[in-house]
């Protein structure tokens, strides 16, 4: 598909070539191997000398559909899948760090990144700083020798908090640091973060790229020069995604922008309803003028995405019982499904931080975390309201 095409476009009419049953909507290519036309065509294939697919481990059709779109959604030469989002984060973080090396990340990022920075990488004494997301200026004294790489969210999760890209290209760049951004709260549709500088994008497709709560998966998006050397990892190692998901993601990318224009719209009118209401404490929503960096969102985000934070006045007590007295609105540890879907990360996704990490991460005990879906907004708002008075 032509790069110059709209976002809508490629992302509906980026097709593998169609097999000689002219299918209008791609296949499941269920294989776990390819044939050769003989032995010379096999040769050339594992030489590199032609381009072709050998083993699902590597290629399949399903997960290069999935590739090349999300290249050219994201804006980037290339890219690739894998099984869910950690194991994107692992293998982007296994393949380009060695031994000795150092990277810069904020404490505001999921629990599991946080997790594999902190405990899984000094095994193979890979070492951290942590800079605080709010303080850009001070990150400078973070950069040592060793530092090769920093890793961000912006939005995160599930603080909400938000980095200035641009600023952040530059630093990166002038530090020669390779600038890796998960980019899943935004999703490419609301924000590119390539444009500001980032030479890798990585995405948990378990959330928005599904978007209906039913497969997980990975992808890794970027330049050659950083991603060809993952690619190459992954296929020794194995973290491929099922030819199975990758069709489900890819189908689903076709609704992409019409998804995230009313989920951020449903999670617009929810944070500004809970902002008036005298029950709660405080409200995190990118795009509500009182986000600490709003102008920042409103910069480098065309909205301001699904995900509202918020804490309800009377403790963490009251947070639960908050949670128990929702009729519609699911208690569960995803976020991204067309289904409204309540978190308390202290308690969940954020559980195995310790309580000072938690508090450095902007997760106060009494947080409420709401991925809004796509059902109608007065109903979402109704049930959230009968459950702030059944808690009282
Ligand atoms: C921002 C972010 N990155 C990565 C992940 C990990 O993705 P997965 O659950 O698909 O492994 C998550 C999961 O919640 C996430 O929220």
């Amino acid at each position: 598909m032509e790069k110059s095409k709209h976002f809508e476009t490629l992302a509906v009419r980026t097709q593998t070539a169609r097999t000689e049953q002219k299918e209008h909507s791609t296949p499941l290519f269920l294989t776990s191997s390819f044939m050769f036309d003989d032995a010379e065509d096999m040769r050339a294939l594992f030489a590199d000398e032609k381009e072709g697919n050998i083993y699902s481990r590597f290629t399949n059709p399903n997960n290069s559909e999935l590739i090349e779109k999300m290249n050219l959604l994201e804006g980037v030469e290339t890219g690739l899948t894998t099984a869910t989002g950690m194991a994107a984060v692992f293998t982007t973080f296994a393949a380009l760090l060695n031994s000795g090396d150092h990277l810069i990340s904020c404490r505001s990022i999921f629990g599991s990144t946080h997790s594999v920075i902190t405990k899984l990488l000094p095994k193979w004494n890979i070492s951290h700083s942590y800079v605080d997301i709010n303080t850009p200026e001070t990150w400078q004294a973070a950069v040592k020798k060793e530092t090769k790489l920093i890793y961000v969210e912006t939005p995160s999760n599930p603080g909400i908090d938000i980095i200035d890209l641009e600023w952040l290209g530059k630093f990166s760049k002038q530090n020669n640091l390779i600038l890796v951004v998960d980019n899943c709260f935004a999703t490419p549709y609301l924000q590119q973060p390539v444009k500001y500088g980032a030479d890798i994008v990585i995405h948990s497709a378990t959330k928005y790229l599904d978007g209906q709560g039913r497969v997980m998966g990975g992808t890794i998006n970027g330049s050659k020069k950083f991603v060809d050397p993952i690619k190459l990892f992954a296929r020794h190692t194995g973290p491929s995604l099922s030819p199975f998901n990758a069709w489900v993601i890819s189908k689903s990318l076709e609704t992409l922008a019409v998804r995230m224009d009313k989920h951020s719209d449903n999670a617009f009118k929810l944070a500004q309803w809970l902002e008036k209401n005298k029950e709660i404490k405080l409200v995190k929503y990118p795009f509500l003028p009182s986000h600490p960096q709003h102008a920042i969102a409103k910069k480098q985000m065309s909205a301001g995405g699904g995900i509202v934070t918020f804490i309800v006045k009377g403790g963490v007590e009251r947070g639960r019982k908050f949670m128990d007295a929702l009729q519609m609105l699911s208690i569960s540890a995803n976020l991204g499904d067309t289904r409204s879907i309540v978190t308390h990360p202290a308690s969940s996704t954020h559980a195995k931080l310790t309580e000072a990490e938690r508090f450095e991460s902007g997760i106060l005990p009494g947080l409420v975390r709401i991925s809004v879906g796509l059902e109608h907004v007065d109903d979402i708002i109704s049930d959230v309201e009968q459950a702030l008075n059944a808690s009282k």
